[in-house]
């Protein structure tokens, strides 16, 4: 559901924003949390796409579609990587391959719109559900699924949510995963507030953040200003 118009009366507008837990109190590693805000014409470009209140579902979910492309390949730079023999038509040689294959945890709903760009790239990749709803009264994130492995072994995770405003919903799957003995922990997502970014920092249960944009801000019913609106109803037609 979008936000009220600035300027209309909202009974939610004068509370304050949630405490989030941080790496003391959830068990976390102490860190900061390494951000790469993606600078390329074509993130730019379905950015504009996605922002602009014209777009249709269709245009969205395409932009959507195309951005997670491009975030992906930045968030998969830092993966381990193994070299072995290959043979051309010509002769062998060295390739180079991803050692092991993250996991990827769309965060529902939202999450899964970024993921078939993961699937596009890396098609073998396992893919875990954290379901979080934002309560849009108290901000905090109510979880409603987890099917996340109990050990995962080390393995990496890309954690896929477009939105990062408070930071409630990503960290507290942050926190989830944390628990879960993975490897790094490499948050996509295409906007971000400059509050859910320090909250993602403070709780230092995130290795990495790969990001289309840094807003502004929040506004007064926590929404990202300029942002997107609400990028779940806008993939999915629902509130
Ligand atoms: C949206 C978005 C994030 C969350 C961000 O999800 O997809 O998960 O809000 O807000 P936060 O940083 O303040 O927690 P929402 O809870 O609206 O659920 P949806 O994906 O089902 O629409
Ligand atoms: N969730 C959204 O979908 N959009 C925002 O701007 C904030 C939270």
């Amino acid at each position: 559901m979008l936000p009220p118009p600035p300027g209309d009366p909202d009974p939610r507008a004068a509370r304050a924003l949630p405490t989030l837990p941080r790496a003391a109190d959830s068990g976390g590693h102490h860190g900061t949390v390494l951000i790469t805000v993606v600078d390329h014409p074509l993130a730019h470009q379905a950015l504009a796409t996605l922002r602009d209140v014209e777009t249709d579902r269709v245009g969205f979910r395409h932009a959507m579609d195309d951005l997670a492309g491009i975030l992906v390949y930045e968030a998969t730079r830092t993966l381990r990587t193994e070299t072995y023999e290959v043979t051309t038509p010509m002769a062998t040689t060295t390739g180079t391959r991803l050692a092991e294959p993250p996991m990827a945890v769309p965060i529902l709903r939202a999450g899964l719109g970024l993921l078939p760009g993961v699937l596009r790239l890396l098609p073998d990749v396992p893919t875990g559900f954290i379901g979080v709803a934002r309560n849009e009264e108290t901000l905090v994130p109510e979880p409603y699924m987890n099917s996340v492995p109990d050990d995962l072994d080390g393995r990496d995770v890309l954690v896929l949510d477009p939105m990062l405003a408070t930071g409630g919903s990503l960290t507290h799957a942050c926190g989830i995963l944390r628990d879960r003995n993975p490897g790094r922990l490499i948050c996509v997502c295409v906007l971000a507030a400059p509050e859910g970014v320090a909250a993602l920092d403070r709780s230092g249960l995130a290795d990495e953040l790969v990001v289309g944009s840094i807003d502004d801000h929040l506004n007064e019913v926590a929404y990202i200003v300029p942002g997107l609106g609400d990028a779940g109803d806008r993939l999915y037609g629902t509130a």
